[in-house]
């Protein structure tokens, strides 16, 4: 494909996916190489411009992650990151040394508004640090263009050059005017255009697929997840028939879930492949019982789905290709670096069947993040429950369920997160109809923009959100009965990347509103839990 390219080479920072999400932000396509990738690997790709990342490292220390000086020489523009700005300076002939005063956190920012860098930046901003070494002398060639009070090279410029490098980091919300600096670089130093979008995205793809894929046979283990659903729709755009969708139903899936997919994936829904379901709820079932240890529970639901999937497969005969919904940070964390192509495998079904015969691998949204990979799937016409559903994991209820599994208490949870589910969503969007409202924005309540109404949603609403069975009964009093039943817990959370997240703060009477239901309408439950552990040090799900 012929696009700009930008690259992203990883010293691993803790920022640098989002560094390169805010360049695809811009429209511009860019990839995460690490810094051990050969130059000449770097310059057969013809990059439009080069963005070093921040990492952990000191660069004037003994086998320190490093770049070649030629990579500063090739005229291609490059703009250093934190450890990449350092980095950039030390290689080149400038001094770095331990701060005398390390920065953390919100520091105020003067720039030189004249530098393209800061083109529409005010000359007193803020900025987001988080350094313990500074340059304390520049590069030959090099001048200051933004300061801070302990930082006399806050960012540098060798305009000629076209080498830029910031200490602090434009790649998060901390630093206001950090998308605008991203974008500056981009469009006024690099040249970029910025004409890479979605709907060529899925088009693109669609031919290449064809192309490769001719009159061969093509299977896809799909789960109703966000992934796996974009990847099938563009297969079977792409392939019609010569595509077979998998789905099992191991009977962990939250309420109704099963009937959904089908319903979008099925005979009667949009699409034209052969879907095949497999209701196996009773084969996980016997292979749970009795099994509390989650890490068993976790390996049992895993390899049983392998063996379902493969013996469906072994019914279809031949198949050719092998379709997975990895996405790009699947890619990135599985440590790229030139090694990209050993990168196939891993999969939140969890891995890959032995026994399948087939010729390769495709992964149609191996480059995408996940934003990326919900626009392709609004793009195709996937329904927008599906497009925005809230992360599952691949073992499903099974890790929601403390203790052991029994179809009792699936239900349980089914029910109870149902009711949850429901509650918050109906409150987060009556609560964005008016936020809407007040700033003076029409949503169609009758048929909303979904992504529209999510932007209106209140800052409580959780980035995930579920009902969970704890192993405690407890004694409670319904009527004039004693009970001795049940506690669920409610878990929500705030997170960005999931590596972290914090309890989401759900208003106290909708919780309330959602504790009643519960009560009232689940048979066995007697007590209803908020969770309010962050992460660390709990996970996001109990088990
Ligand atoms: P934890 O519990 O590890 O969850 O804090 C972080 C995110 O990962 C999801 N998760 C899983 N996803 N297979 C998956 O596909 C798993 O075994 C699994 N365990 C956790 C979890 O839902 C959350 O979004």
């Amino acid at each position: 494909m012929d696009k700009e390219l930008v690259l992203v080479i990883d010293f691993g920072g803790q920022y640098n996916q989002l560094v390169a999400r805010r360049v695809r932000e811009n429209n511009v396509y860019c990839e995460i190489y690490s810094y051990k990738t050969p130059l000449e690997q770097i310059k057969a790709m013809e990059p439009k411009g080069i963005i070093l990342t921040g990492g952990p490292a000191s660069c004037y220390e003994e086998g320190a992650a490093s770049c070649d000086e030629e990579l500063f020489r090739m005229g291609v523009p490059v703009l250093g990151i934190c450890y990449g700005a350092q980095l950039m300076s030390h290689v080149l002939g400038g001094k770095v040394e331990k701060a005398p005063v390390r920065e953390y956190g919100h520091t105020d920012l003067k720039v030189d508004v004249t530098s393209p860098v800061f083109e529409g930046v005010p000359e007193n901003t803020t900025c987001w640090m988080s350094h313990f070494d500074y340059i304390s002398a520049i590069a030959p060639g090099f001048k200051s263009i933004a300061t801070t009070d302990n930082c006399p090279f806050a960012a540098i410029a060798n305009d000629e050059e076209k080498l830029y490098g910031f200490q602090y980091h434009p790649e998060v919300l901390h630093t206001p005017e950090g998308s605008r600096m991203l974008r500056n670089f981009l469009m006024n130093v690099c040249g970029c255009k910025g004409d890479w979008v979605m709907s060529s995205f899925a088009q693109e793809q669609i031919k290449a697929i064809r192309e490769k894929v001719g009159d061969g046979k093509v299977l896809c283990a799909l789960s109703g997840g966000v992934d796996s659903s974009v990847a099938a729709v563009l297969l079977s755009k792409a392939v019609g028939k010569q595509l077979t969708c998998v789905f099992v139903d191991h009977g962990l899936l939250r309420k109704d879930e099963g009937d959904q997919v089908e319903a979008i994936f099925g005979p009667e829904g949009p699409y034209d492949l052969n879907f095949i379901r497999v209701n196996a709820a009773e084969r996980f079932y016997v292979k749970l019982a009795g099994v509390s240890e989650p890490e068993r529970k976790r390996k049992i639901i895993g390899e049983e789905f392998i063996r379902v999937f493969e013996e469906e497969a072994k019914k279809i005969g031949r198949v050719d290709y092998l379709v997975q919904g990895t996405i790009y940070p699947d890619v990135v964390e599985s440590g790229l670096g030139g090694e990209s192509a050993v990168i196939k495998s891993h999969h939140n079904v969890g891995g890959l069947p032995d026994y399948v015969d087939f010729k390769e691998i495709i992964e149609p949204l191996r480059n995408l993040f996940k934003d990326e990979v919900r626009k392709v799937g609004l793009e195709l016409g996937i329904p927008d429950a599906l497009v925005f559903r809230q992360p599952f994991p691949g073992p499903g209820l099974g890790i929601r369920i403390v203790g052991d599994i029994t179809a009792e208490k699936v239900k349980i949870v089914q029910d109870s997160d149902a009711i949850y589910r429901e509650e918050v969503e109906n409150a987060a969007n009556e609560a964005a109809y008016e936020a809407a409202e007040a700033a003076g924005v029409v949503i169609d309540r009758n048929n909303p923009d979904h992504a529209l109404l999510r932007s209106y949603w209140p800052s409580w609403m959780p980035d995930q959100y579920f009902a969970a069975l704890t192993n405690m009964r407890s004694v409670g009093v319904m009527g004039d009965e004693r009970t001795y039943d049940h506690a669920v817990a409610l878990r929500a959370v705030k997170t960005i990347d999931f590596m972290t997240a914090e309890s989401a703060q759900i208003p106290y009477e909708i919780l309330m509103k959602v504790m009643n239901r519960i009560i009232n309408e689940v048979r066995g439950v007697n007590r209803v839990l908020y969770d309010l552990t962050s992460k660390p040090p709990g996970t996001v799900e109990l088990e």
